[in-house]
């Protein structure tokens, strides 16, 4: 991918899954990365298994709140010297019928998929804007951002605030050389997935995929870093305020 050599690129959520698979990917594209992630251990050992690549450090913390938004970016800075790409990932999700969500588990969800977001994105754009340096910032959204998928309406509506607040911040942002977009993975093969299907009947992700992708198979986390390395890539400079759909087809289904 063209203008990834060299970049200092900052990965929320990157201890595990598509974030985990993205630290590879730009990795092997000869960026520097730092990434993030909720639990020290399983950041220590994403960041073994990648040493090998290239420069890789990781840093653990909430990014729901402000203090450890702002630990995972300051030291994203202090490892790199600077960001040119945020790769905004982190996320967490589960299901529950509308009817049962408590307050409780509505906020946990909002908190770290939609105020997470704001709050890294927010730190990371100030930086850029201060330092007037251009950048990249690409938010993780969902399909489950563009339709209403049952059971998971905490989620869906966490998903479908991070595409509106991408496009709020490509509006504001364009004019300081900041391009932002969102990406929208339908079901990909990752441990959270896996710890979500182990508690259904049932061989659920095969009947998932004959049922609902069109490909007949769910993503590969792989699949979806290629999506974050092509839209930080200087292939994608004129691609800005939109969302980039990785689905097997899921979305063309009617
Ligand atoms: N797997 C899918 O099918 C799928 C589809 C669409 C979107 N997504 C989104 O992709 C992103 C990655 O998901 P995944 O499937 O790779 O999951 P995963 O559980 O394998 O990885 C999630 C990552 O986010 C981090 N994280 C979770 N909560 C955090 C918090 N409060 N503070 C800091 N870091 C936190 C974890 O430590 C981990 O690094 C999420 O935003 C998810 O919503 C996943």
């Amino acid at each position: 991918m063209r203008g990834l050599a060299g970049k200092r690129v900052l990965i929320s959520g990157g201890s595990s899954g598509i974030g985990a698979a993205t630290a590879r990917r730009f990795l092997e594209e000869g960026s520097r990365v730092v990434l993030g992630g909720l639990d020290q251990a399983e950041v220590d050992a994403a960041v073994a298994g990648l040493a090998t690549l290239g420069e890789v450090s990781g840093l653990a913390g909430d990014v729901s709140e402000e203090a450890g938004a702002a630990r995972l970016v300051e030291g994203g800075l202090a490892a790199l010297g600077g960001i040119d790409v945020l790769v905004n990932n982190a996320g967490t999700a589960w299901r529950e019928p509308f009817l049962e969500i408590t307050p409780g588990h509505w906020d946990r969800i909002v908190a770290v998929n939609l105020r997470g977001m704001f709050l890294v994105a927010q730190a990371v754009a100030r930086h850029m804007v201060e330092r007037g340096s251009s950048g990249v910032i690409l938010n993780m959204s969902s399909t489950n951002g563009l339709g209403g998928e049952a059971d998971y309406a905490h989620y869906n509506a966490s998903k479908g605030g991070v595409l509106l607040l991408t496009k709020t911040m490509a509006v504001e942002l364009g004019k300081h050389g900041i391009r932002v977009n969102a990406l929208c993975p339908g079901y990909i093969q990752t441990p959270l997935n896996s710890s979500i299907s182990s508690g259904l009947a049932g061989d659920f992700v095969t009947a998932y995929a004959r049922d609902h992708i069109p490909l007949g198979r769910p993503g590969l986390a792989e699949e979806v870093a290629a999506g974050y390395a092509f839209l930080a890539s200087d292939d994608a400079a004129f691609v800005h305020g939109t969302e980039l759909v990785i689905d097997g087809g899921q979305l063309a289904i009617m």
